[in-house]
């Protein structure tokens, strides 16, 4: 009896809890809704022009909502490496705000070369929290434009040069942000892999490549990750500009994938009306303000969506099917953001963040090489540590174009040496090199003066002269964000390092054997000096905690286990790129456009380099810890797999070294008897694990018929050969300790 009387009280406490109480209101304003609901609801509501009036900026980084229906404008931000400072409603220029220095996160390359899923998912919904605290719902970022020559501009902001490591590492940053409900906005969509000529430059790309290189990160985004908008990119694909190009848009992202998300133009890449309305873009933003027709300022009814698209629409030149369905996913994103049932406020500059950005950074940082474990550092009191190198103070996250940031604060590396170390030993700072003086972009300031008028010879002397007899140097050079090294807007025009950082490596390299370099850039950046020094370690754009986190790795408080996401080559004429139509491109006489021919096809990266069998300085995936790894037999789990079933091939790692290490265990498939020229091997699995010194694990991996395949252009489709194919692990695309082979039926 008792018993039956709890059970119907705690029946009636959950009916009463469960039960929403009425909602009186339209059904668009009712937050418990499904989404679908409300956006039918709020579209039968709206007028033609309200309709338009979502389709186009209303400033320079906001879109219109529906004021009349209490439907809120929806706020953009770069992305993707922080919240970008605000700006002037009509401006460019920074509004002068005091509250919106942000946390910086590293680079999204940096992020990359942690390979890991988990530092992904944590940046994603740190950077989500800053985003939806600055109440912004479109992040304008991650970015996963394949790393096809080392010269663009923009590798920095990308996550490398294979498909399925951006692939993997873009989904949780995408689902971490959109916990938020903040809309990841992935770009630039598609092919978008040059700064040189952006606007104005067609990709010529098969569809193999297309489908094989340039795409599956999207795809991976939209639809493992489900993000819910994506940026057209500036140039042309098919002799159509990105941002309204009917084959990219209509035909695969919405039509095969599925994406029931909006696309966003980059700022000015929308170039027609009819296209705009026609070819799957959304909402167009920054036309005619990044200086390509140079209008004046509010101009944003002359925007192609905005008067020329309600014209077209009275005179019946175009039917209220594309609008109908721009609102829609308009409406969709709204109400998936700003207007989500759960409230969340988010978080700003907090000690979470700093830490997040701190972990992200190190973990990405990259051994490449520790003759004689030079490193990590064993300082004993009273030492002498001597840095040498502009990037051992200059502030990175200012520059590089939309990814310019103002922050809270930036730790140096001098400063994370000095935090490390600063209470035992000397810690000193020389010059070596003038790179770029620069201090401020888009009027944010370091604060930083760093004009310095010695020559390169003096200052090669005075870095040489306290290096001698120093027990550590710690060269800190590379690339920095200003024009032509890794930014917006320009490509670089060498690999190798620029302002004569070689000269002052080798004079260091000469005077004391502790030299450790570190090469900080987004980029790859040739190492001809490499034999001439014992460690090398590849840093990137750490952002906030930067110096902090280059110190962790090399003290040892965090064993390195970051991996190339790119190929370092002995020199550019190694790689892919041959010839002029390649890179940069040509443009004829009388043409309108510079073409760019991707005649390289799918052989990017290390699929080039291993198809010619050029050897390489660093190799995609390679990467070094304080402590050693062995690898077991691999093996798979059955003899044979048909196209629907699936294998696992597993194998044991052992920590065989005295410290606690992670590694990144890499599983690359080849398909040795193909009948259609295929890379040597490619990326198809990895994943991080951490042992204990001792401790071994066994990794295994899943493989469908998707890892086996490729692009056929006859079927139009990915399709696997029956036959044998070989499971390839190891700590590096040119280390493989283990095969295990089966085969497809
Ligand atoms: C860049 C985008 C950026 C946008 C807004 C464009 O120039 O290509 O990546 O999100 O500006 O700042």
């Amino acid at each position: 009896m008792k018993k039956t009387i709890t059970l119907s009280a705690a029946a009636l406490i959950l009916a009463a809890c469960c039960t929403q109480p009425k909602f009186d209101g339209p059904a668009y304003l009712n937050p418990n809704a499904p989404i679908e609901e409300r956006v039918e609801d709020a579209l039968s509501r709206m007028t033609l022009e309200e309709k338009v009036g979502m389709t186009t900026a209303q400033s320079k980084f906001s879109s219109r909502g529906v004021p009349r229906l209490g439907i809120p404008e929806v706020w953009h931000t770069d992305g993707p490496h922080g919240i970008r400072p605000e700006v002037l409603w009509d401006e460019w220029d920074q509004a002068g705000w005091t509250n919106d220095s942000c946390t910086a996160f590293p680079a999204l390359i940096n992020l990359a070369a942690t390979w890991d899923k988990e530092m992904s998912m944590l940046y994603g919904t740190s950077i989500g929290e800053e985003a939806r605290y600055r109440k912004k719902d479109i992040l304008l970022g991650p970015g996963v434009n394949i790393c096809r020559t080392p010269y663009n501009g923009r590798n920095f902001e990308y996550m490398g040069e294979d498909p399925f490591l951006s692939g993997k590492m873009v989904v949780p940053y995408v689902q971490g942000v959109q916990q938020n409900g903040v809309a990841a906005c992935v770009k630039h969509y598609a092919v978008n892999n040059q700064e040189f000529q952006r606007t104005q430059s067609n990709s010529v790309v098969d569809d193999r490549t297309l489908h094989e290189i340039y795409l599956p990160a999207f795809k991976a985004a939209v639809q493992e990750g489900n993000a819910w908008a994506i940026m057209g990119s500036y140039n042309l694909y098919n002799g159509q500009f990105n941002c309204h190009n009917k084959k990219l848009l209509v035909d695969i992202l919405k039509n095969d994938w599925g994406f029931d998300g909006v696309v966003v133009s980059d700022w000015g890449g929308c170039r027609d009306d009819e296209e705009a309305v026609l070819n799957g873009l959304d909402i167009e933003m920054g036309t005619w303000t990044n200086g390509l027709s140079g209008a004046a300022s509010d101009s944003y009814r002359n925007y192609h969506m905005a008067d020329p698209y309600l014209k077209g629409l009275r005179e019946g030149k175009y039917t209220t099917k594309e609008l109908d369905d721009k609102a829609r996913r308009i409406l969709r994103t709204i109400f998936r953001t700003s207007m989500r049932p759960e409230p969340n406020y988010g978080r700003f500059v907090c000690p979470e963040h700093y830490q997040a950005a701190r972990d992200i950074a190190a973990a990405g940082v990259v051994l490449l090489k520790n003759d004689n474990n030079l490193l990590p550092m064993n300082v004993k009191e009273g030492a002498k540590i001597v840095l040498v190198g502009e990037n051992a103070v200059k502030k990175m996250v200012v520059g590089g174009g939309s990814s310019n940031l103002k922050t809270a604060y930036e730790v140096n590396p001098l400063e994370g040496i000095q935090n490390a170390y600063g209470d035992k030993a000397e810690v000193v700072w020389v010059r070596g090199y003038v790179g770029d003086t620069s201090t401020s972009y888009n009027a944010v300031d370091t604060g930083q003066d760093l004009t310095d008028n010695r020559t390169p010879e003096v200052l090669i002397a005075e870095a040489v002269e306290a290096a001698k007899g120093a027990d550590y140097v710690i060269f800190v050079g590379g690339l920095n964000k200003s024009a032509h090294q890794d930014t917006e807007s320009y490509d670089r025009l060498q690999l190798d390092l620029p302002y004569a950082q070689e000269d002052v490596i080798r004079a260091l390299a000469q005077v004391n054997d502790n030299l450790i370099v570190v090469n900080i850039s987004g980029s790859p950046v040739s190492m001809p000096w490499a034999d001439e020094v014992d460690a090398i370690v590849q840093g990137w754009y750490g952002g906030t905690e930067s110096g902090n986190a280059l110190a962790d790795v090399l003290s040892g408080k965090i064993n390195p286990s970051g991996k190339m996401p790119f190929t370092v080559p002995y020199k550019y004429e190694d790689g892919p790129i041959k010839t002029e139509r390649q890179y940069p491109g040509i443009k004829e006489e009388g043409e309108e456009f510079w073409q760019t021919h991707y005649d390289e096809g799918i052989y990017v990266g290390y699929r080039w380099y291993e198809a010619k069998q050029i050897p390489v300085q660093w190799a995609f995936g390679h990467g070094l810890s304080y402590t050693t790894f062995e690898y077991g037999q691999a093996k798979a789990a059955k003899a044979s797999m048909t196209a629907d079933g699936k294998m696992t091939v597993s194998v044991d790692v052992k920590n065989t070294g005295d410290r606690e290490g992670a590694e990144v265990v890499q599983l690359y498939i080849a398909d040795p008897a193909s009948s259609i020229d295929r890379p040597v091997k490619e990326l198809k699995g990895f994943e991080k694990i951490t042992l204990k010194p001792g401790e071994s694990k066994t990794v295994s991996f899943e493989i469908a018929a998707d890892a086996l395949s490729y692009y056929s252009v006859e079927d139009n489709g990915w399709k696997a050969e029956a036959g044998e194919f070989q499971a390839l692990i190891g700590p590096s695309s040119a280390d493989i300790r283990t095969t295990a082979s089966f085969e497809l039926k």
